[in-house]
């Protein structure tokens, strides 16, 4: 069996004392419950940035079989380029990478040039990426390991996609595309997590905002390990 995603996406939240109490309680909720079977599941953490290395410690010493990802990647190598996070840092502490999430299109001006030099340079170290699109015409760059699908007006409105029309539309991408894993993302919770992954093109979610909490992730991981 396909294993699920599950990818978190903290976006721009939490401080150090947040980090490491999401940590804490993913970890203390584990040892209640270790039943899981995390054979069906890939999960992926994906904090901001500046707490990549932190992320990495915390998640080592928690003993969980969590994977990184990174929100962000520059389109350049290492350089002159003030503020940028390149492709080689990333891959010191991450293996997956969002690209092209719409909040970055929207408020970063990211264009599809740009996203496609993105992809590039993940690829270039290895690092799994996580490609972003809005609707099932959305430009896909090649060599793309994971697409998500995530209608813009579903992003933190508690309104989802229906399951069915989610289950379209990956069907759709992934006959235009060829390509390997569609992912779900847009006011995933614990309770309609199972709806998307029992689906038969969809193979996993993107959470943002029920991600923070680490007992909802904890039960997301429960749910989706079931299936
Ligand atoms: P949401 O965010 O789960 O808070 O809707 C999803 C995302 O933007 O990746």
């Amino acid at each position: 069996m396909k294993k699920k995603y599950i990818i978190g996406n903290w976006k721009s939240n939490k401080d150090l004392e947040e980090t490491k109490y999401w940590f804490d309680t993913l970890k203390t909720r584990s040892l209640q419950n270790n039943i899981i079977n995390w054979d069906n599941i890939e999960v992926v953490v994906c904090p901001p940035i500046i707490f990549l290395p932190l992320v990495k410690k915390l998640r080592d010493d928690c003993d969980l079989p969590l994977k990184i990802g990174a929100q962000n990647i520059s389109p350049f190598k290492n350089g002159p380029y003030t503020g940028e996070v390149s492709d080689s840092m990333i891959a010191e502490f991450a293996s997956y990478v969002i690209i092209g999430h719409s909040e970055r299109r929207t408020n970063f001006s990211e264009d599809d040039s740009m996203l496609s030099e993105k992809v590039k340079r993940a690829n270039e170290v290895k690092l799994n990426s996580i490609y972003c699109i809005q609707d099932e015409n959305t430009f896909i760059p090649e060599d793309v390991e994971i697409v998500a699908y995530e209608p813009v007006w579903a992003i933190g409105t508690g309104k989802t996609d229906t399951p069915d029309n989610a289950d379209r539309v990956a069907q759709a991408v992934k006959k235009r595309w060829g390509g390997k894993s569609l992912i779900y993302g847009g006011s995933v919770d614990p309770d309609n997590i199972k709806s998307f992954i029992q689906t038969n093109n969809i193979d996993g979610v993107l959470p943002g905002g029920s991600s923070l909490d680490p007992n909802k992730f904890w039960e997301m991981i429960v749910n989706a390990a079931k299936i």
